[in-house]
């Protein structure tokens, strides 16, 4: 099904000025980037986005990192986008990512992964109304 997903290029992705050369992979994988801001979040709204990961030990220092230089927000839209962002995307931690995939190539560390993608078409749902609004999304 057409699906949309909420795609997030990370600081260690927009200060090592990745953000061409990952948008380009989207494209390539047939995903079509139908919104895009780039944000530097507040300490309160990526503590909001990450609620989830809360109890993790590794909750602050996520937060920590997120917040410290700007990020790329994106809506990406295609056949079955967030399975297909997350198979281009890689595994969390790029040591474990299959060769060619967004995190392997690029990413620095497991926290430091260049890239988000929500994990299902419900989370995405939700992921894009927190950063988006309606209008903002040209499809
Ligand atoms: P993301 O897909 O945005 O979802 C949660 C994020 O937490 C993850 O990518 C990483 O940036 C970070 N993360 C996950 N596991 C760890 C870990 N073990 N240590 C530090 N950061 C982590």
């Amino acid at each position: 099904a057409l699906e949309r997903t909420l795609s997030i290029l990370k600081p260690d992705a927009t200060r090592r000025n990745l953000t061409g050369k990952i948008n380009a992979r989207f494209e390539e994988a047939g995903l079509r980037i139908v919104a895009q801001k780039r944000a530097w979040l507040s300490q309160a709204q990526a503590e909001k986005f990450y609620e989830v990961h809360k109890a993790r030990p590794f909750f602050g220092e996520l937060v920590s990192f997120m917040i410290s230089g700007p990020v790329v927000l994106q809506v990406l839209e295609g056949e079955n986008a967030v399975t297909r962002n997350r198979e281009i995307m890689g595994a969390t931690d790029p040591s474990k990512a299959e060769p060619g995939t967004i995190r392997r190539e690029f990413a620095e560390s497991i926290e430091a992964n260049s890239v988000h993608g929500s994990d299902s078409p419900e989370n995405a749902a939700i992921e894009i109304a927190y950063f988006f609004a309606g209008t903002e999304i040209v499809g």
